[in-house]
């Protein structure tokens, strides 16, 4: 979603500006902007499009002196991409300008309001109302007007905002919208994610809802709405910017997946360590709520720790579950799953719950977001900083998390004997080998991709939890590659999707589950009766799938808990290989954006 940069000291903003707007392209967008502040005159430069066409305007900044700007990559919500509706916005005077991410969700009223005290506005945006806003406040104190803006907007927002009248600083604030403060030497900034300033400073502040943050080119001071002084500790950043760059593959998806073993390993490796999580008490059920790929771990998710502990668990979507009105207990423990720990619809689930008292465990990747603040206790993925849109070290480490979680509440139970916790210990210890060992494969992988890219439509069949690997086995193809693709439970075609097969459809068939091996068998024989071409996943070993499936990719032996791990790198690395033949944009996908940051 929207991507923000505001910078302030003795560079030439522009550059540093667009240089930051392409850290955060991954993020998904439509048009960007700036606006540099030079001797007490706001410029604005925007454009629908990609950062290239705003980058080709301004000669890559050099065209625009000035040593403060704020900066702008926006996934349009209110208003079509236009170069109108692009941000920067400004008042009418052109003295104020702002930069926004998330949701006003009382512009309409506001947008009346103003419009009857004689203010103009010429975009569709919700965010314009904020630049009104910011000149009808404005009493001479930027930092009085934008806490006064605070209490009269409702929704969610990241705001970067500068004023010619008070032309030493930036303003920003966040509410349900992530932002970060840089922190550097005669210079600041600000940012959506710290890929867009490592590579100017490793020192942050990681700032709260609501609390406003007044940048100068010496310093940062950060108030709460009643305009007191609040202190916060630095929050320095461990990776440097290599994480965040391509070193040298063509996708960060492709890299990203490479980076698997390491990250799975990291996850699971301090953990097991210090011997499991400590679980306090445990819970009557469980509830599981995320979005997307994340729910697809919720699925995998139910299917061990009920196994493993028998204590129910529901999984849901989180833009479900946050009006449904589920039945949560005091005693539910409440598990929310998210790689970014923005994501506008699991923040408003996991809020949801806590009203009830249920204890949040968040299983996050992203330090200090709003999903870990929220949170009673986290579990971090390791994973790193993740760029492309596909998520996939994520979904790795977010899998092994489970397992974690699994294992620990078996222990609280005092089911798990000694012998068990060595040997699920060491088979997560070797799951960065058996994910290595299918990257190994890649090549074979690649060549099952040439054979189909070319599909019009695909089919994921599995069953049990090669039915929850279907499903993200199917999201990350089509996603990427906008081949049509569904999962479904194999036991389940029958009941109406099998009329879909006809001559050459394909289906890829996900048959690790030792015990539902047989029944898999069957399910291919079915559909290969109807015509379909059928690309198989499954243990070594188990050869027998050679006689009906088409070709087959095999995974190595684990214990049956464990194989979505070695597989889904395979079905990741299938999806990246047809979407490459098929000349995507791998990184960043149609449509899509990394976080989704509005509801
Ligand atoms: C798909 C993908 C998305 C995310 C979903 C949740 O590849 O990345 O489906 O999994 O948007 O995002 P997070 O985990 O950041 O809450």
């Amino acid at each position: 979603m929207c991507g923000i940069v505001g910078y302030i000291g003795q560079q030439q903003a522009a550059p540093i500006l667009l240089d930051g707007l392409k850290k955060l392209e991954y993020r998904g967008y439509d048009s960007a902007g700036i606006a540099i502040l030079n001797k007490d005159t706001i410029t604005v430069s925007k454009t629908k499009g990609r950062l290239k066409n705003l980058y080709n305007m301004i000669d890559g900044g050099n065209k625009l002196p000035g040593t403060i700007g704020i900066g702008h990559t926006r996934w349009a919500t209110h208003g079509e991409p236009s170069d109108i509706n692009s941000h920067p916005h400004t008042s009418t005077s052109g003295k104020i300008a702002v930069v926004h991410n998330g949701i006003i969700e009382n512009y309409m009223d506001l947008k009346e309001y103003l419009t009857s005290k004689g203010y103009c506005f010429v975009s569709e945006t919700d965010t314009e109302v904020i630049a009104h806003l910011a000149d009808y406040y404005y009493n001479g104190n930027l930092l009085e007007t934008i806490a006064r803006i605070i209490n009269k907007v409702e929704g969610s927002y990241a705001l970067g905002l500068i004023s010619s009248d008070q032309p030493d600083r930036i303003i920003a604030v966040r509410k349900d919208s992530p932002l970060v403060v840089g922190l550097g030497e005669g210079e600041n900034f600000i940012a959506s994610d710290i890929p867009a300033i490592l590579k100017y400073t490793h020192n942050t502040y990681l700032i709260e809802d609501k609390e406003i943050a007044v940048l100068t080119q010496d310093g940062v001071t950060l108030y709460n709405t009643d305009i007191e002084e609040i202190h916060r500790e630095i929050f320095t950043v461990d990776w440097d910017i290599s994480a965040a760059e391509k070193g040298g593959y063509e996708h960060f998806m492709f890299k990203e997946i490479m980076e698997e073993p390491q990250s799975v390993l990291n996850t699971v490796g301090p953990i097991l360590r210090q011997g499991l999580l400590t679980i306090d008490k445990i819970p009557d059920c469980m509830h599981i709520i995320a979005c997307g790929s994340a729910y697809h771990v919720g699925i995998v998710g139910k299917y061990v720790i009920e196994s493993l502990t028998r204590i129910p668990v529901e999984v849901d979507i989180a833009s479900e579950y946050r009006y449904r009105n589920p039945i949560i207990t005091e005693n539910t423990l409440v598990v929310v799953i998210s790689q970014s720990g923005e994501t506008a619809d699991t923040i408003a689930a996991l809020r949801e719950a806590k009203k009830t008292g249920a204890k949040i465990f968040g299983i996050v990747n992203v330090v200090g977001s709003s999903i870990a603040r929220e949170s009673d206790e986290v579990l971090y993925t390791l994973a790193g900083p993740e760029i492309a849109v596909a998520t996939t070290k994520a979904y790795s480490t977010q899998l092994a998390a489970v397992y974690l979680l699994a294992l620990s509440l078996r222990k609280a139970l005092g089911q798990l004997t000694p012998n068990e916790e060595k040997r699920y210990g060491r088979e997560l210890l070797r799951l960065p080998n058996l994910i290595s060992a299918m990257i190994e494969q890649k090549d074979k992988i690649q060549y099952y991709a040439s054979r189909y890219y070319n599909a019009r439509s695909v089919f994921f069949i599995g069953r049990g939890l090669d039915y929850a690997l279907s499903l993200e086995g199917s999201l990350k193809l089509k996603e990427i590659s906008y081949i049509h693709s569904e999962a479904y439970g194999a036991g389940e075609l029958k009941h109406g999707t099998i009329s879909l097969i006809e001559n050459g459809t394909l289906v890829i068939a996900v048959a690790t589950q030792e015990a539902l091996f047989e029944k898999m068998m069957n399910n291919i024989k079915e559909v290969k009766a109807r015509g379909a071409v059928v690309l198989a996943v499954a243990t070594e070993g188990n050869t027998k799938i050679e006689e009906c499936a088409d070709g087959v990719l095999y995974i190595p032996k684990t214990d049956p808990f464990f194989t979505p791990s070695p597989a889904i790198t395979l079905l990741q690395l299938f999806a990246y290989y047809v979407a490459s033949l098929r000349g995507c944009d791998i990184d960043k996908p149609r449509n899509l954006a990394k976080s989704v940051t509005v509801e």
